[in-house]
């Protein structure tokens, strides 16, 4: 069974065809890249698979489940995540918190626990934020980043 499977699909923009019965598959383990010129419908692809865009026909299935139609946080948490071309960040947030909004699908504790900060959101916390490696190996400390995006006071 292939991991991901987008099945005909055909995205349509009033007259414009983005997609034309796209057909692929995509195995465990295998690093895919997707190619083509500008306007070919690459990023139109990824907002298919994403939920940001319904198409018109055919069927995208991960895991060897329906994924069509679903919202993109369904999608997300059944573990498909992306980045966007034009990445927009939280400016009032450090870099290690903005990192870490990126792991609230792996978050258990809700609304509630991170209003009144309990004892399991913040020990939760805690584990999301050190699960944040430095991709500097010699700053190994997370906190290093942490005052280096706010503006200034
Ligand atoms: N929301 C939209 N409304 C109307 N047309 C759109 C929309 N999104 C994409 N298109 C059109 O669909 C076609 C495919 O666009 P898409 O952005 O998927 O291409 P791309 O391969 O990602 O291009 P690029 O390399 O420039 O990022 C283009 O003709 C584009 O103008
Ligand atoms: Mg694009």
């Amino acid at each position: 069974m292939a991991h991901l499977e987008l099945d005909n699909i055909t995205v349509r923009f009033g007259g414009l065809v983005a997609l034309s019965k796209l057909s692929f598959s995509i195995n465990s383990g295998e690093i895919v890249g997707l190619i083509g010129p500008n306007g070919a419908g690459k990023t139109t692809v990824f907002n298919v698979l994403t939920g940001v865009y319904k198409a018109g026909s055919g069927e995208v299935r991960f895991e060897g489940e329906s994924i069509l139609g679903k919202r993109p946080h369904e999608i997300f948490s059944k573990g498909v995540a992306r980045t966007f071309q034009n990445i927009r960040l939280f400016s009032a947030m450090t870099a290690v918190e903005n990192a870490m909004v990126a792991r609230h699908c792996r978050s258990k504790k809700g609304v509630v626990g991170a209003i009144f900060r309990t004892i399991s959101q913040r020990k939760e916390e805690r584990v999301c934020n050190g699960a944040w490696k430095s991709p500097v190996p010699w700053l190994p400390s997370p906190r290093y980043f942490c005052w280096t995006n706010r503006p200034p006071a």
